[in-house]
C-alpha cells in the first residue's frame, strides 16, 4: 500500500504537470486535477477498474486518468439503472419534460466551457465543439416539447363497441455506446428522447473521451439531485471493450444504441439480437456529393470543403466521395484545391483554426495506409497526401494530417478505395456524364448514411429524392453531407445500420408499444367474423 503522503505528493505533481491550456478548461467544467478520477456514476461516483488515459490529440499531453468500471461496479450500475427506471417510469411525461428543461438550461449555462472541453479532448475546432453542445441543447428543447406529445393512437375497430389503442410506455434501460467523434451530441440525442420517454439511460462513452462524459454527467446529475430523481436515471460507465461487451450482453438492458464502426456494429447487432434486445445502430458513412453542371459553384465548393475537411474528416457524415460532372470538373477542382492549399493545422482551441488533429495516433496510421493504397493503385494525389512533420511546439505532439484530394484511375465502385470508409480527411474524386451514372455510384457502396446533390434543376431534384434516387438516409439538395439539424430523424440505411436517432419519429424507438383492444360492449365477437361457439 502506498503511504498517504506519497499519494498526495503524486497528486500535486500531476496537477502541476498539466499545461495552463488544459487546466483552465478542465477546472471550468469542474474536473479536478487529481491523479485519478472516478469514471462511474450510478447515484454516486465510484471507479476502481482499469485506468483510462485521456490524451489531448493536439499536443499528446495526458489530460487525466480515469478509473473505469470494474465488473462488480458495472453490475451495480446496471442494477441501479433498472431500479431507477421502475421509479422514473411513474413520473408523468410532462414532469420528466420539466426536469429535462432544467438539464437544458444547465447545459446552456456551460455551453462554451463544455465546447472547449470537446475541443481539448476530441480535437475538433472550438466552434464545432460548441456546436455539438448546442446540438444537445436543441434536442433537449425538442424532447421537452415531445414530453407533452408522445401520443399514441385510437384505431377504428371492426367490432361494434370496441376500440383499439396504440399505447406508448417507457421501455426500460437504454444503453448508449457513443463514439469519440461526437462525445457529447450523440449521447444528447439519445438521453433527451430516452429521458422524455421515461427510461433510465446508461452511457458507455468512447474510452478515449471520458472527460466529456464525466463533465456532462456531472451537470445532469446536479439537476437530478435538485429534483429528487435517482441519479441512475442518467448513469455512466466508462471503460474499454470488456465494459462495452458486458453492457450489450446484459439482459438488464432493453435497448442498445450504438454508434461506431461497421465491424463492431455487426457484432453488437448480433449479440443484442441473439438475446432479443432492441438495437439501434449508427455505423459507417461513405458519403458522396454530386455536382451537376448547373450547380452554383460559389455555394458548392465551400460546402464540399467543409464536408470533407471539417472535423478533420471525422464525422460519420463527412464527404468522402465527390462526383463532378465533366463540364465543371476542372473549374471545381481548381477552386477546391485553392481552398485546400489555404489550410493550416493549428490548435483547435484557437480562433481561426480550421484544421485540428486526428483523434488518435492510430488514426494517423489509418490515414497513411489509405493514402498509400490510393498511390499504389495509381490515383493522382492533388492535395495533401501525408501527415505534418516538424510542427512547432506543442503541436509537434499532435496527430495532424494533410487533408487529401485523390483522383483514382477509375470509378470502379467495388474497389476498396471507393467502397470502404476511411475515418480521415481523404476525398476521392470521379467524373461523370449523366446524373444516373452518379446516382449509381452514390448507391453502389455498402454504406448509406448521407448524400448531397448540387443543382438548380428541379428535374434533377425529383430524380434524386425519388424511388430511383439516393438510397442514403440523408438525401440533401444544395446542402453538404454533414451538419444535419436535430429536427429530422438522423441515421443511415444498408451497412450504416438502419437506425434513426434525434428528431422525426425516432422517439418511437425508445418506448414499448402496446396495441390494446378494449371491449365496451356486452358481446364478445371475434375478429374477421370467426365463429367459435360450441353447441354443447
Ligand atoms: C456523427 O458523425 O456521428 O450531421 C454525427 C452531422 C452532425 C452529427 C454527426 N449533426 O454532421
Amino acid at each position: 500500500m502506498i503511504p498517504r503522503r506519497a499519494l498526495i505528493v503524486g497528486r500535486q505533481h500531476y496537477a502541476h504537470a498539466l499545461s495552463t491550456r488544459a487546466s483552465t478548461i478542465l477546472s471550468a467544467v469542474g474536473i479536478p486535477a487529481e491523479s485519478e478520477l472516478p469514471g462511474v456514476y450510478h447515484g454516486e461516483w465510484v471507479g476502481s477498474g482499469d485506468v483510462l488515459e485521456s490524451v489531448c490529440p493536439t499536443t499528446g499531453e495526458v489530460l487525466a486518468r480515469v478509473r473505469s468500471a470494474s465488473p462488480q461496479e458495472l453490475q451495480t450500475a446496471l442494477g441501479k439503472s433498472r431500479e431507477a427506471y421502475t421509479w422514473f417510469r411513474m413520473l408523468p411525461a410532462p414532469k420528466r419534460g420539466e426536469i429535462l428543461r432544467q438539464i437544458r438550461e444547465a447545459l446552456a449555462a456551460k455551453r462554451d466551457e463544455l465546447g472547449a472541453l470537446v475541443s481539448l479532448e476530441m480535437g475538433k475546432i472550438k466552434t464545432e465543439g460548441t456546436g455539438e453542445v448546442q446540438e444537445f441543447i436543441d434536442i433537449a428543447d425538442y424532447a421537452v416539447g415531445l414530453s407533452r406529445m408522445m401520443n399514441g393512437r385510437v384505431v377504428a375497430s371492426e367490432r361494434p363497441g370496441h376500440s383499439i389503442l396504440e399505447v406508448p410506455n417507457p421501455l426500460g434501460v437504454i444503453a448508449v455506446l457513443s463514439a469519440f467523434n461526437f462525445p457529447v451530441a450523440v449521447y444528447g440525442w439519445n438521453l433527451a428522447l430516452s429521458f422524455a420517454a421515461g427510461n433510465a439511460t446508461l452511457w458507455k462513452p468512447s474510452p478515449s473521451t471520458p472527460l466529456c462524459s464525466i463533465a456532462v454527467t456531472k451537470i445532469i446529475s446536479g439537476v437530478l439531485e435538485n429534483n429528487g430523481v435517482p441519479g441512475a436515471v442518467a448513469g455512466l460507465v466508462t471503460g474499454g471493450k470488456d465494459v462495452g461487451e458486458a453492457v450489450i450482453e446484459s439482459k438488464d438492458v432493453d435497448m442498445v444504441s450504438f454508434t461506431g464502426s461497421e465491424a463492431v456494429g455487426r457484432q453488437v447487432g448480433k449479440v443484442v439480437q441473439s438475446r432479443f434486445g432492441k438495437v439501434l445502430l449508427e455505423l459507417g458513412g461513405n458519403n458522396a456529393a454530386i455536382i451537376m453542371p448547373d450547380a452554383d459553384l460559389d455555394l458548392a465548393v465551400p460546402a464540399v470543403f467543409f464536408g470533407a475537411v471539417g472535423t478533420a474528416g471525422q464525422r460519420c457524415t463527412t464527404t468522402r466521395r465527390l462526383y463532378l460532372h465533366r463540364h465543371i470538373a476542372p473549374a471545381f477542382i481548381e477552386r477546391l484545391q485553392k481552398l485546400y492549399s489555404s489550410i493550416r493545422p493549428g490548435d483547435p482551441l484557437e480562433q481561426g483554426t480550421l484544421l485540428g488533429p486526428l483523434h488518435t495516433r492510430a488514426a494517423v496510421g489509418i490515414y497513411s495506409g489509405a493514402v498509400d493504397r490510393l498511390r499504389k493503385e495509381g490515383a493522382q494525389i492533388l492535395s495533401g497526401g501525408s501527415s505534418y512533420q516538424g510542427l512547432a511546439k506543442p503541436l509537434d505532439g499532435g496527430n495532424f494530417v494533410m487533408p487529401t484530394i485523390a483522383v483514382p484511375k477509375s470509378v470502379n465502385i467495388k474497389d476498396a478505395v471507393w467502397s470502404q470508409e476511411t475515418f480521415a480527411p481523404v476525398l476521392c474524386v470521379g467524373v461523370f456524364d449523366e446524373l444516373e451514372q452518379a446516382i449509381a455510384w452514390n448507391n453502389g457502396v455498402p454504406q448509406g448514411l448521407s448524400s448531397s446533390l448540387w443543382t438548380r434543376d428541379l428535374r434533377n431534384v425529383g430524380k434524386w429524392i425519388g424511388p430511383a434516387g439516393s438510397d442514403a438516409g440523408i438525401v440533401n439538395v444544395n446542402v453538404g453531407t454533414s451538419g444535419a439539424e436535430i429536427g429530422a430523424a438522423f441515421g443511415g440505411n444498408k451497412s450504416t445500420g438502419w437506425g434513426r436517432e434525434s428528431g422525426g419519429d425516432a422517439w418511437k424507438e425508445y418506448v414499448r408499444w402496446g396495441a390494446c383492444t378494449i371491449n365496451f360492449s356486452d358481446e364478445a365477437p371475434l375478429a374477421q367474423g370467426v365463429q367459435f361457439s360450441s353447441t354443447a
